[in-house]
C-alpha cells in the first residue's frame, strides 16, 4: 500500500526522459504559424515610427502587428490589471517605451526562421528620453510598497528606547542584485481562436488566473477560455503572472486567422517576465551583553517599474523570525525605467535572510557569542508582532539537528582558523524560514470500469511532484497501491486550484484529494448498497470500508472489487468532486514553516575563488508528503542559494537599460561543478492546525538562509565581512 511520505519516485518521470511529457511549446496545433516578438532597444522614450514593409513582403510572413494596426483592447489592455495575476501589460496598444526589450511589435509568419528573419528588418524610429536608472538616488522620494497582506510599514514597541537600551551594535547596509529567472523551459504561448472561443497550450504556473486574465483583456466570458499545460519546465514565480506574450499570441492568432506560437527567445527573458528587483537593506541589530535583542530595524529599498509596483517584501523576516520588544520595518520602492519584477523564488524571505541573517552573524561577532546561542536567546515563542502562536514551530530542533548533523561543535569561531591545503575553510549558518500559504481549491476523484482511479484537478505541476503527490494522497487515503491511480491536471476546465506560487499547491490541493476520495468512497458504498446483487444490498455506508480496490465490511476480509461493481452498474465511472478550504480558525496563528542550513566554503588564498564544500539543512515543515520528491525540492533551493551567494546578477547598461549579460553565457548560475554536497533533513512535525495532512509547503524554504549561511562561512575562512551579493573572487583578493 501507498502511505503519505514514502519517497516515491515521480510518476511522470519515465514520460519526462522518453519525450511523452508534453510542453507547451511541443503541441502540434494544425495551421500553426509562428510568431516573434520585436523589443525596444532604448530604456525610455516613445515610437515615432516604424518601418514594417520589407518584413510585410519578407517571404512567409502573415502580419506585422505593431502599436499602429494591433487590435484595439477594451480599456486601453488595462482591463486585466487586477484579476489574479493580471499586471500592466505591453500590448501594443500606445507608443510608449518605458523600459529596454519592452515588446513593441509581433511578426508572424509561416515558419519561425520566415519570422525571426522578418523581425530583424522591423525598423524603429524614437524619441528617446533619459532612462532612470539610479537607485540609491530614488531612495529620497521612495514610496511605501506592500506585498499582499504585508503592509509597507510594520512596527512594534519602542524603537529608540530598544535602541538606547542596546549595549552592542550592528548597523549595516546589505544588498542584493537584480536577477531574472530562467528555467530551462521558455514562457510560451501557442493561441487558438474558433471563433469567439480562445484555447491557449501555455507555459504558467497558474491556468485558471491566465484563463481570467486573458478573458477579461478581450472582453469575453471567461469560460471562452481554455488553459492547456499538462507540464511547466520550471517556473520559480516567473510563470505566476500572466505577461504581454500570452495576449500577443491571441491578438496576433485573431488578425491572422490561424493558431499561433509564441515562444520568447532566452534574450527575452530578461525583463518582459519580470525578475526579482534590487534590494538595498539597512538593518540595525542592537543587543544587551548577554545577547538578548533590544531593538530590531529593517528598512528595505526595492526597486520596480515605471508602470507598476512590485515589492519584494524583505523584510518579513525581521517581522517573524525573533523575540525582540522593538521592532521597525519598512518597504520602500524606486520606480526605474526597468520592467516590472515579480516573484521570484521565496520573493522577501530570500533577500531578507541575506540581510538579517549576516547582520545576526555579525552580533554573535560582537558579543563573541556562538550565532546558534544567540539565535537561541531570542527564540520567538509566538509571532512578535502579531503576538501570536504559531500553528506550529519546530526550529530549535533544527538548530540542534543541523549542528549535530554538520559537526558545528568541532567549529573554532576564530576567522581564518581552518585551512586545508591553499584554501581557507570557513563554517557559516544561518536561519530558514518561510510562510505557510493555502488557498481553497477542487479535485475529482473517479473510479473508473478499467480498475484504476483517477484523481484530478486543474493545478499545476513545475517539476515540483504535484503529479505524483496528488497520486499519492489519493492512494494513501483510498488504501490503494500508487500504481493503480492516474494523476490528470493541467486544464483551466478541471475543477480549479489555486495559482502554484507561495508554496501553497501540495497544502492546497492534497486536502481536497482526500476530501474528494473519501467521497468517491462514499458513491461507491451507496452503489453497493443499491445493487441488489452486491455483497453489501443495503448495508449501511458506516458499516462499509474500501481496500485494496475492495469495498469489505469494516473489520472482515473478503470483499467486493469496485470493477464488478461498476461492470454491474453500467460499466461507467463513478466518483466525487470536493473542495477543502484553509482551516477556519487558520487566522488565530501564524503559519511559518523553519530550518537551520549550515555551509562549509572554501576560498582559494590566493585566487579569492569561493566554493560551497557542504551544506547540511534540517526543516521544519510540517508532514513530509513524499520523501524524494520533498528532499528534491530543498535541495534545489539550497542550489539556488549558492547561486544567490556567489552567482547570479543580471547587469544594466547605465545609458540604455538594456541587461547586457541576457543570456544563460553570461548571466552567471551555478553548475554541478558548483555545487558540493547537499544533505537535508525534513523534521516531520504535522502541522494539523494549517491543513489536515499536517504538510506546509515545501518549494521556497530551501533558498532561504543559504546565502547567508554561505556569507557567513566566507567571513569565517577569510576575516572578510561582504554584505553584498553575489560575492565574486575580487571582493576576497588579499
Ligand atoms: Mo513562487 S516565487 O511564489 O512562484
Amino acid at each position: 500500500m501507498t502511505a503519505i511520505g514514502d519517497p516515491i519516485t515521480r510518476v511522470d518521470g519515465h514520460a519526462k526522459v522518453t519525450g511523452k511529457a508534453k510542453y507547451a511549446a511541443e503541441f502540434a496545433v494544425p495551421h500553426l504559424t509562428y510568431a516573434v516578438m520585436v523589443t525596444s532597444t532604448i530604456g525610455s522614450g516613445r515610437i515615432l515610427s516604424m518601418g514594417t514593409s520589407d518584413a510585410q513582403h519578407a517571404p512567409g510572413v502573415l502580419t506585422v502587428m505593431t502599436p499602429a494596426n494591433a487590435p484595439k483592447l477594451p480599456q486601453g489592455g488595462k482591463a486585466a490589471v487586477h484579476p489574479p495575476a493580471g499586471r500592466v501589460l505591453s500590448l501594443l496598444q500606445d507608443n510608449l517605451v518605458h523600459y529596454n526589450n519592452q515588446p513593441i511589435a509581433v511578426v508572424v509568419a509561416e515558419t519561425l526562421n520566415q519570422a525571426l528573419y522578418a523581425s530583424s528588418l522591423v525598423t524603429v524610429r524614437y524619441q528617446r528620453e533619459n532612462p532612470h536608472l539610479n537607485f540609491e538616488g530614488g531612495f529620497a522620494t521612495a514610496h511605501p510598497g506592500s506585498h499582499g497582506k504585508d503592509p509597507a510599514d510594520k512596527s512594534i514597541g519602542n524603537l529608540e528606547q530598544g535602541m538606547a537600551e542596546g549595549e552592542v551594535k550592528v548597523d549595516q547596509v546589505y544588498t542584493t542584485p537584480l536577477e531574472n529567472h530562467n528555467p530551462m523551459e521558455p514562457h510560451v504561448t501557442i493561441a487558438e481562436w474558433e471563433g469567439e472561443k480562445l484555447t491557449l497550450h501555455d507555459a504558467t504556473q497558474y491556468i485558471s488566473g491566465v484563463k481570467q486574465t486573458v478573458a477579461k483583456s478581450f472582453g469575453i466570458p471567461d469560460e471562452n477560455v481554455r488553459v492547456l499545460c499538462p507540464y511547466t519546465g520550471g517556473g520559480f514565480g516567473c510563470k505566476g503572472s500572466t505577461w504581454s506574450h500570452v495576449l500577443l499570441a491571441a491578438m496576433a492568432a485573431k488578425v491572422v486567422q490561424r493558431p499561433v506560437k509564441l515562444v520568447l527567445e532566452r534574450p527575452q527573458m530578461f525583463g518582459p517576465v519580470g525578475g526579482r528587483p534590487r534590494t538595498h537593506q539597512h538593518v540595525v541589530l542592537a543587543a544587551k551583553r548577554d545577547g538578548t535583542l533590544t531593538a530590531m530595524q529593517h528598512d528595505v529599498h526595492s526597486h520596480t517599474s515605471e508602470i507598476e509596483d512590485f515589492t519584494e517584501p524583505s523584510s518579513s523576516v525581521t517581522r517573524t523570525l525573533y523575540a525582540c520588544p522593538a521592532i521597525k520595518t519598512s518597504q520602500r520602492l524606486v520606480p526605474l525605467s526597468l520592467a516590472t519584477p515579480t516573484f521570484q523564488r521565496a520573493p522577501g524571505e530570500s533577500t531578507g535572510t541575506f540581510a538579517l541573517e549576516i547582520a545576526m552573524d555579525e552580533l554573535a561577532y560582537k558579543l563573541n557569542m556562538d550565532p546558534i546561542q544567540l539565535r537561541l536567546k531570542n527564540y520567538a515563542e509566538k509571532d512578535p508582532i502579531e503576538n501570536k502562536p504559531f500553528s506550529s514551530k519546530h526550529l530549535r530542533e533544527c538548530y540542534e539537528q543541523g549542528a549535530a548533523r554538520f559537526g558545528w561543535a568541532k567549529r573554532n569561531p576564530a576567522p581564518r582558523s581552518m585551512k586545508r591545503g591553499h584554501d581557507l575553510i570557513g563554517w557559516g549558518m544561518a536561519t530558514a524560514t518561510y510562510p505557510a500559504n493555502r488557498s481553497s481549491a477542487s479535485v475529482n476523484v473517479q473510479f473508473e470500469p478499467n480498475g484504476r482511479v483517477t484523481v484530478t484537478c486543474g493545478s499545476q505541476d513545475l517539476g515540483t511532484g504535484t503529479y505524483t503527490i496528488m497520486a499519492q494522497v489519493a492512494a494513501a487515503t483510498l488504501k490503494l497501491p500508487i500504481e493503480l491511480v492516474n494523476a490528470e491536471l493541467g486544464d483551466s476546465a478541471m475543477p480549479k486550484s489555486p495559482v502554484s506560487g507561495g508554496s501553497q499547491t501540495a497544502a492546497s490541493v492534497t486536502p481536497a484529494v482526500q476530501a474528494a476520495a473519501k467521497q468517491a468512497q462514499l458513491a461507491l458504498f451507496a452503489l453497493a448498497a443499491a445493487d441488489k446483487d452486491s455483497l453489501f444490498h443495503e448495508v449501511a455506508p458506516q458499516d462499509l470500508d474500501f481496500e485494496n480496490g475492495k469495498v469489505v465490511r469494516k473489520g472482515k476480509s473478503g470483499g467486493e472489487d469496485f470493477k464488478e461493481l461498476l461492470a454491474r452498474n453500467g460499466n461507467k465511472p463513478i466518483g466525487a468532486t470536493a473542495s477543502a478550504e484553509p482551516e477556519q480558525d487558520s487566522e488565530q496563528y501564524s503559519k511559518h514553516s523553519f530550518g537551520a542550513v549550515f555551509a562549509e566554503v572554501s576560498v582559494d588564498e590566493s585566487l579569492g575563488m569561493p566554493h560551497v564544500q557542504r551544506v547540511v539543512g534540517v526543516y521544519d515543515v510540517g508532514t513530509l508528503l513524499n520523501e524524494k520528491t520533498g528532499k528534491s525540492q530543498l535541495i534545489g533551493g539550497i542550489v539556488w542559494g549558492v547561486s544567490l551567494a556567489l552567482h547570479e546578477e543580471a547587469h544594466i547598461d547605465n545609458a540604455s537599460g538594456r541587461i547586457v549579460n541576457n543570456n544563460l553565457a553570461e548571466y552567471h548560475v551555478p553548475v554541478n561543478a558548483d555545487i558540493g554536497e547537499i544533505e537535508v533533513f525534513a523534521l516531520n512535525f504535522p502541522d494539523t492546525k494549517f491543513n489536515p495532512l499536517g504538510a506546509r509547503g515545501i518549494g521556497e524554504i530551501g533558498i532561504t538562509g543559504a546565502g547567508a549561511a554561505i556569507a557567513n562561512a566566507i567571513y569565517h575562512a577569510t576575516g572578510k565581512r561582504i554584505r553584498s551579493a553575489p560575492i565574486t573572487p575580487d571582493m576576497l583578493l588579499t
